[in-house]
């Protein structure tokens, strides 16, 4: 394997999960797209490309609490319940930048 000896220097880095696994809990897949795309476009808006990514990521296990973030490097875990999340999410990204 080769290592990217020059990768993007973003400071933080966003996973959205966007795809459950578990059909008993997150038949939200739709719902959590979309809170993706508001949450890229409001971080889009608010902050440099060039420092923040957000990216749709696959399930990140814990279904049965509902949509979830991981942002990185710091590994803080938040749960996407709703579009009023999102701005709880900027003021986190904010006040911890
Ligand atoms: S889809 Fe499984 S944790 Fe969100």
């Amino acid at each position: 394997m080769k290592e990217n000896t020059v990768p993007p220097q973003y400071k933080r880095h966003i996973f959205v999960c966007t795809s459950c696994k578990n059909d008993n809990f997150c038949e939200n897949d739709d719902y959590a797209k979309e809170l993706r795309s508001e949450l890229k476009a409001k971080c889009k808006e608010l902050f440099s490309k060039d420092l923040l990514r957000v990216n749709a990521s696959g399930c990140l296990g814990v279904c049965n609490e509902g949509i979830h973030i991981v942002v990185y490097p710091e590994a803080k875990w938040f749960k996407l319940a709703s579009k009023e999340s999102i701005s709880d999410i900027i003021n986190y990204l904010n006040s911890n930048s």
